[in-house]
């Protein structure tokens, strides 16, 4: 494992050199929001880009895109109006607010507090005598309650229409799902992506990065059928560290390192979809520069879960915030479709062919009302509702020549042939059946800054240190940098030349010009550039440049014509 680098160092080095900017940071900023520089910018479009291919261009998952604003019926019918809160303690000295869980697990040998009862937090937190973080106080009264996390709002004028902003880009997937299934002609299993921003609007953010109130995920929703699973054959020799509940729930449990096909095999993950993509994200972290001796994937404790998960592993990266979730693989059943049928009423289930036609008895009555009517007056339309619930549930009580029912709570006696009841074979072909979702959900904003603290390194070059941000050349903000040796004497107009030659070739280059070359070198080591392209005197000579690798700090000429493909082979060498 590579050394960890201090936070302080690589924020400031991010900060510095425009990879990451705190949001409205002339007027105070506030934490939870964090802009993206032109670097950061880059390297996490390389990154989604990296991830569209992964799911969208090689497994056919297809992408929306929908609204960042929901109406509020959308978010009543996921349980998120209701269930999607946290514990807010608040200071009865200072006013000051906190998540009652982080307090407790701060200050006790609980390692996860998140989903206990807030009475029970309250408890933890009276009988431990846990100061108030910022004015010391005890906090034996604090009041604890649920904080719901989404942000509100109105739309239109007035205040009429409840809107929120979305807390996930999953429901947007849910909702557009009757488009979606005729899109894909009803025919299961099929994966709907989507990439965008969500909103939390956390209690008390202070992981700079790593807890935001204004989020990027990228998100994928796997429909299935009930028993479909995906083959985990082409993952079933990547090697994961996988932290069960088990493991988590015994004093001396430890992550520990096994392969996909056999954690299925060992029944570690039950579910073999689920085995599947945390397979697929092993193999993706690792090409975007996540050290894997730092990533491992834990298993939800039951407490743990969301609302609509059962079962639930998630993807943690080891930073020097500890271990953060990265991305969860959440096995959300028919929970979403079933409740926004419910809430809709509209249908949900896809409809699946049988392989064979199931013929089955149907037992039905049809009341002649000309004899109901006379005979029973008003009472005769409940009569006849009786008589087809009779029917369906209770076939042989037509046997004789009249049939009872209780109307009200009254009883009526009506002649079976009246009733209309029937025997008959009916032919099915199909149901429609509530597809079950397994869902990949990645938080970008936490892999961006993983990627930069794993790829961040410091080392001594001819007696000098440098940083050095060894990021995979795929997802690096540049392909290439481009430095005339000096500037003068016709070498910038060259260097100048091949940089716009680069650029119509379609790569990321950046000209710089300023300052000692060994000052440019280090420079771009710091930003991650994986090759600088040097034009020297030579260079008008013989027109061959300098070619430099950011990580071993190799040096070879070649030819002006072949940087391009240098270039490529080092990008795409890098798989
Ligand atoms: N649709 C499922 C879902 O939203 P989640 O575990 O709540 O699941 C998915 O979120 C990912 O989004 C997490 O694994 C995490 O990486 C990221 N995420 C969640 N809350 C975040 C926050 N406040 N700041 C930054 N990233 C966050």
């Amino acid at each position: 494992m590579s050394e960890i680098p201090e936070r302080q160092e690589v924020v400031e080095l991010a900060k510095r050199r425009g990879y990451l900017y705190p949001s409205f940071e002339i007027y105070g900023g506030v934490s939870g929001f964090w802009d993206y520089g032109p670097l950061g910018t880059s390297l996490k479009n390389a990154i989604v880009g990296s991830w569209r291919d992964m799911y969208v261009v090689r497994h056919g998952y297809e992408e929306i895109e929908t609204t960042t604003i929901g109406k509020e019926d959308v978010y009543e019918a996921s349980g998120h109006a209701d269930g999607f809160s946290d514990a807010l303690a608040s200071c009865p000295e200072c006013g000051t607010f906190f998540r009652a869980d982080h307090l407790v697990e701060d200050h006790t040998d609980i390692e996860n507090a998140d989903g206990m009862p807030k009475e029970r937090l309250a408890e933890i937190l009276a009988d431990e005598g846990v100061p108030c973080p910022s004015c010391g106080a005890t906090l034996d009264n604090a009041r604890v309650e649920e904080f719901n996390l989404m942000f509100e709002t109105n739309i239109g004028p007035g205040t009429a229409r409840k809107g929120y902003l979305r807390p996930e880009t999953a429901q947007g997937i849910f909702v557009d799902f009757q488009r979606l299934k005729r899109y894909y002609r009803e025919s299961l299993p099929f994966g709907v992506t989507q990439v965008g921003r969500a909103y939390r609007n956390e209690i008390n953010p202070r992981q700079g990065i790593v807890r935001l109130r204004e989020f990027q995920q990228a998100e994928l929703e796997y429909f299935k059928r009930p028993d479909d699973e995906i083959d985990v054959s082409p993952v079933e020799d990547v090697e994961v560290r996988l932290y069960p509940v088990e493991e988590q729930e015994d004093d001396d449990g430890e992550p520990f390192v096994t392969t996909v096909g056999e954690a299925v095999e060992d029944g570690v993950i039950e579910s073999e979809t689920i085995a599947y993509f945390v397979g697929r994200s092993q193999e993706w972290y690792e090409s975007i520069g996540i050290d894997p001796d730092r990533l491992r994937f834990r298993q939800h404790l039951p407490d743990e879960r969301a609302h609509y998960a059962s079962d639930c592993w998630d993807g943690e990266t080891l930073t020097t915030f500890g271990w953060i979730e990265v991305n969860g693989i959440a096995d959300r059943a028919d929970y979403d479709l079933r409740k926004h049928a419910e809430y809709s009423g509209e249908e949900m289930g896809v409809w699946q062919e049988y392989d064979e036609a199931v013929v089955r008895e149907e037992t039905v009555a049809d009341p002649d009302m000309s004899v109901l009517g006379p005979e029973f007056g008003g009472a005769a339309g409940g009569i006849a509702d009786a008589l087809r619930e009779k029917a369906r549930d209770e076939p042989e009580a037509f046997e004789g020549d009249e049939v009872s029912v209780t109307v009200d709570g009254e009883a009526y006696t009506v002649s079976t042939d009246a009733a209309g009841f029937e025997r008959r074979e009916v032919r099915e072909t199909g149901e429609n059946v509530l597809p079950q979702v397994i869902e990949p959900s990645y938080g970008l904003d936490r892999i961006v800054y993983s990627v930069i603290e794993h790829s961040y390194d410091e080392d001594v070059i001819d007696d000098e240190e440098r940083t050095v941000l060894r990021v995979p050349p795929k997802v690096a903000p540049f392909d290439a940098a481009v430095f005339p040796l000096v500037s003068k004497d016709g070498l910038e107009e060259h260097a100048r030349e091949i940089e716009e030659k680069l650029r119509q070739a379609g790569m990321r280059v950046k000209y710089d010009g300023s300052g000692a070359i060994g000052r440019r070198y280090r420079r771009h080591d710091e930003i991650g550039t994986p090759l600088a392209v040097t034009v020297d005197y030579d260079t008008k000579e013989d027109g061959t440049v300098t070619l430099r690798d950011r990580d071993t700090t190799d040096q070879w000429r070649v030819e002006k014509d072949e940087i391009i493909e240098e270039i490529e082979s080092v990008v795409e060498g890098d798989g």
